[in-house]
């Protein structure tokens, strides 16, 4: 069954809690959601200790009013199970279902998602409130979507005690087969004297004295995420039972060092894609953290999703909370549609008044409507509404970065050749120049379909089985250009090193063989020939078929390779056996982009303004954002115009105001930006 948004338009709204507020304030609420163009609010996110006072004793009687009033205004109800926060009534008599961390410490509760995913007492009693919901609001005309839990695993994605131990051991005895000698060889358990006689031997990798087994670890991670994934699907099949034709979401976050569920796994459960986005208050370039969440997310989703949370502000949970410059909040949110958002919404609608959460922004600052906040908000909902021809449209990429959670699980495991790598780092230093180049992005699963694209980049893709290797290194064999990033194809599946020299899986495909690694001291970086520097990596690379792009200038590896090119089959494979600065970085991929055929989505962009593409049936939508604070002018094709003012585009140019957005409504070429 297609179980489609059935929201008009971009959906436009935010969490909604008026449990928390006395029910005169509603009365308001209702108006200035109607002020500000709100079409659908996330609601009971929260709400479990209301809900069901006593075990099994349920009081619907403030969320019937809630969700009837939402309807009388013609607000949709994202309604939400409430079972990440559940009562302290719940865990006084379930203590067991409190989760241990590796230390052996039983955490206490008096906050939010402090249960163990494992615990078949929260099971059950997540079930029991899911089906009571959905047994009463089946069929209540506002709902729209089911809003299942909250962000899985933000605050209890692992659980090391005594239950999770049973249960780990159950997931690795449907993983090997039953087979204890699959396990021991698959973790390498000869090494160490780990070998395990017993199944029941097995435990979580708690805190120990040196470092634990690799394997074990990977294994831990996998089997973390998929036990949050069973209590997410498990709520959804009750849900889908009583209202078949309701779509179920969960809000994802793929962004901000949140690297703990399998989204891949994940995403196909979903009838909806969401994600929740905020910045880090450090980055100083939080527009590309925005762009790769949204095209990571709309690559989980095969199409468009939901923006579930973002902030109008200042969020609470950083060292220091930066506020949102002026027309941050505007580019913010469109950028998010442009990389395919259907629908923008925020944490939350109201300010809390008391409660964790008190100094984070909202829709409707503490200071009320007379606040650049409010307006802003108003704004938006205008130009979301100016948008809704957008709804549906996809993306145009025939560029394709491989992403995995594995590989980003295995590479930054201790014990590696230098703790400096991290995934996330290297996939946003090969994604900042295609952003400023404002080249179409998708992200692929390494086993993933690659018929589509022109060009595939795989940053850090350390570990990869040969599915996913045989998968790239043929796209290069057919006409691909394929580029791999050092460290990549290093070990398969079970993190067993691939002999014979590196980059194991890909040392064919790249024409090159490495037999050793020399990471380079925080600080110490090398020179390039060309007048680059490279820092983070170095390897002894030696040219089996490849031809060198670039050597070390100096260092221990002067005059090896850093950066190879081999013609493979009917395409070309490149390696990045370092991390060259970011201007080598950037003509590095221009050369290679030019090579493969890929073009910008506009011609003649300047720096710092952001250009995205979206395709719809009969015209192409073209967001320009500007950056710089400066402005720009962007020529575009004869017969476009601007979306959000309903006007033709004078002269076929977009003249994006300093700190603003343009979107425009293109007439469809036969070709162009690819
Ligand atoms: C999210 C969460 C929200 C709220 C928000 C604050 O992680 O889902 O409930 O806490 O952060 O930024």
């Amino acid at each position: 069954m297609n179980r489609k948004l059935a929201v008009k338009g971009i959906a436009y709204g935010g969490d909604y809690n008026p449990e928390q507020w006395p029910e005169e304030v509603w009365a308001e609420d209702m108006r200035l959601m109607g002020e500000a163009g709100v079409t659908m609010v996330s609601v009971n996110i929260f709400s479990w200790a209301l809900l069901e006072p006593k075990e099994g004793v349920f009081d619907f009687s403030r969320l019937d009013r809630i969700l009837d009033m939402l309807y009388a205004h013609g607000i949709a109800a994202d309604l939400a199970t409430p079972t990440a926060a559940p009562p302290a009534w719940f865990f006084t008599a379930h203590p067991e279902a409190l989760p241990v961390d590796r230390d052996g410490r039983r955490l206490s509760y008096g906050s939010r998602q402090t249960f163990c995913p494992s615990s078949p007492a929260y099971r059950e009693a997540a079930l029991r409130i899911t089906r009571a919901l959905a047994e009463r609001y089946a069929d209540h005309p506002a709902v729209v979507m089911w809003h299942i839990h909250n962000e899985y695993g933000c605050h209890n994605a692992e659980c090391h005690c005594d239950t999770s131990a049973a249960a780990f051991r159950r997931w690795l005895r449907a993983r090997y087969g039953d087979d204890l000698a699959a396990l021991n060889d698959a973790w390498g358990t000869t090494f160490w004297s780990q070998w395990y006689y017993d199944w029941d031997e097995i435990l979580p990798p708690r805190a120990t004295g040196a470092v634990p087994n690799p394997t074990h670890q990977l294994d831990w991670r996998r089997f973390c995420s998929d036990e949050l994934l069973s209590l997410y699907t498990a709520e959804r099949d009750v849900l889908r039972a009583a209202a078949p034709a309701t779509p179920a979401t969960t809000n994802f976050m793929v962004m901000y060092n949140f690297d703990a569920l399998d989204y891949w796994r994940w995403a196909p459960e979903l009838d909806i894609v969401s994600n929740d986005h905020y910045l880090r208050s450090t980055d100083p370039e939080s527009e590309i953290d925005i762009a790769l969440s949204g095209d990571l997310t709309r690559s989980l989703a095969g199409g468009p999703w939901l923006l579930m949370e973002h902030s109008t502000g200042a969020v609470n949970w950083q060292p220091v909370n930066r506020a949102k410059t002026p027309g941050e909040l505007r580019r913010n949110a469109l950028a998010h549609v442009a990389r395919g958002a259907d629908g923008i919404a925020y944490f939350q609608w109201r300010a809390a008044k008391a409660g964790a959460e008190q100094w984070h922004s909202a829709m409707l600052p503490h200071a009320g409507t007379d606040s650049r906040i409010w307006q802003d908000v108003v704004r938006l909902g205008a130009d979301l509404r100016a948008l809704a021809e957008v709804r549906g449209s996809g993306s145009t990429a025939r560029t394709a970065v491989v992403w995995d959670w594995n590989a980003r699980w295995a590479l930054e495991l201790p014990s590696q050749p230098s703790a400096e790598v991290r995934y996330l780092d290297l996939v946003r230093a090969w994604y900042e120049p295609l952003w400023r180049a404002g080249v179409a992005v998708d992200f692929v699963r390494p086993d993933a379909d690659l018929s589509a694209y022109r060009l595939v980049l795989a940053p850090g893709l350390y570990l990869v089985d040969d599915a996913g290797a045989a998968n790239l290194t043929s796209f290069a064999e057919r006409g691909g250009t394929l580029v791999v990033g050092f460290h990549s194809g290093a070990v398969d599946e079970n993190c067993h090193v691939r002999l014979g020299g590196y980059p194991g899986a890909f040392r064919e495909a790249l024409g090159v063989r490495t037999d050793e690694l020399f990471p380079l001291l925080p600080g110490e970086p090398v020179g390039l020939s060309g007048g680059g520097r490279a820092s983070l990596w170095s390897e002894r690379v030696r040219l089996d078929g490849a031809e060198a792009v670039t050597t070390y200038t100096d260092g221990p590896l002067a005059g090896v390779p850093a950066v190879t090119r081999h013609t493979y089959g009917a395409g070309r494979a490149w390696y990045l056996a370092t991390l060259p600065d970011a201007g080598t970085l950037a003509a590095l991929l221009e050369r290679v982009r030019a090579e493969a055929g890929v073009r910008p989505v506009v011609d003649g962009l300047p720096d710092g303004v952001e250009a995205v593409r979206r395709r719809g049936t009969d015209a192409d939508y073209v967001f320009l954002l500007d950056h710089t604070g400066q402005g720009a002018e962007i020529p575009l094709a004869p017969g476009a115009v601007d979306l959000l003012t309903g006007r033709p585009l004078p002269e076929n140019t977009a003249v994006v105001p300093p700190g603003g957005v343009v979107v425009a409504r293109e007439p469809q070429k036969l070709f162009g930006e690819t």
